[in-house]
């Protein structure tokens, strides 16, 4: 019963940025004009759209800082308007009463959503510089992958029963050459904590040579 008001103000605050959008659109508002109005209205009460990197347990959910580097376009029009995928297996900041399902989006404000989310973007990740990985740099790769252990705190897929293996504390990488750009995985690799700084992300010691970070990004992006 305690669900009821607060699926009442969640149903509210959907119907107010449909009329935000069509307000915005009569005063001549661009698609990014209206997804802004949706992002400050729907999501800032939980994700961070602006300022410096912090660790997790500050937070209830990912930044969007870098949304615009970080996600797949096509992926981010799916994924809120059905997103039933667990990116955080066990939940973000492992509470039980953040467990709730994700907001989902209908199609239009989804689109609008990701316009504006586009324009979220970090000079520090440079485009153009992932090319898929040749056959040797796949290889390496996954002997990389592997031998420090990046599957103990994320799903990677692999040929098992269930289709993954691997542990909860992270993201799931499960289709992640569908979601994240290679350019954003690649930088975020080189150093995590110019991302999720104090986050407990794993940072080998000493740090990895470029081409071996090259080699570990090009192998993640075959993540089907
Ligand atoms: C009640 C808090 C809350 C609200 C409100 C919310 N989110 Fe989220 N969001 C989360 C959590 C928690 C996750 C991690 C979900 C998971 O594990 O699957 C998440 C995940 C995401 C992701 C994937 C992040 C990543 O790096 O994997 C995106 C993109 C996103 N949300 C966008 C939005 C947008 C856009 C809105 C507004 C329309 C919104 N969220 C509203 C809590 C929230
Ligand atoms: C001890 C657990 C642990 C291990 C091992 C680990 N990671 Fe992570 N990883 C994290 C945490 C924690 C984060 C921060 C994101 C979060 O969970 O909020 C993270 C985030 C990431 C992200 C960003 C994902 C996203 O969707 O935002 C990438 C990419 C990544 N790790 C790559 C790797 C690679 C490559 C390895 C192996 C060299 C690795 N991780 C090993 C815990 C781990």
């Amino acid at each position: 019963m305690a669900m009821k008001p607060i699926s009442f103000a969640a149903v509210t605050i959907i119907v107010g940025s449909v009329i935000g959008l069509t307000d915005g659109d009569v005063l001549g508002g661009s698609a990014v004009g209206s997804g802004d109005k949706i992002v400050k209205t729907n999501c800032v009460q939980c994700h961070r759209i602006e300022g410096k990197p912090a660790p997790r347990r500050t937070k209830q959910a990912p930044d969007l800082i870098w949304a615009g580097n970080k996600y797949q376009h096509d992926w981010l029009v799916a994924w809120l308007q059905n997103p039933e995928f667990k990116l955080y297996p066990v939940g973000y900041d492992f509470r039980p009463e953040r467990k709730k399902g994700h907001l989902a989006l209908p199609a239009d404000q989804a689109k609008a959503v990701t316009d504006f989310l586009a324009t979220r973007k970090d000079d520090r990740i440079k485009a153009g510089l992932m090319k898929p990985g040749t056959p040797e740099q796949l290889e390496r790769g996954q002997k990389l992958y592997r031998d420090h252990g990046c599957q103990n705190c994320h799903f990677t897929p692999a040929k098992s029963a269930k289709g993954f293996v691997g542990g909860t504390s992270s993201t799931s990488f499960i289709k992640l050459n569908e979601r994240l750009n290679a350019d954003w995985v690649y930088r975020f690799n080189q150093n995590p904590n110019d991302f999720e700084p104090d986050s407990g992300a794993y940072i080998p010691k000493p740090p990895l040579p470029d081409d071996d970070i090259y080699a570990i990004t090009a192998y993640m992006m075959t993540f089907k």
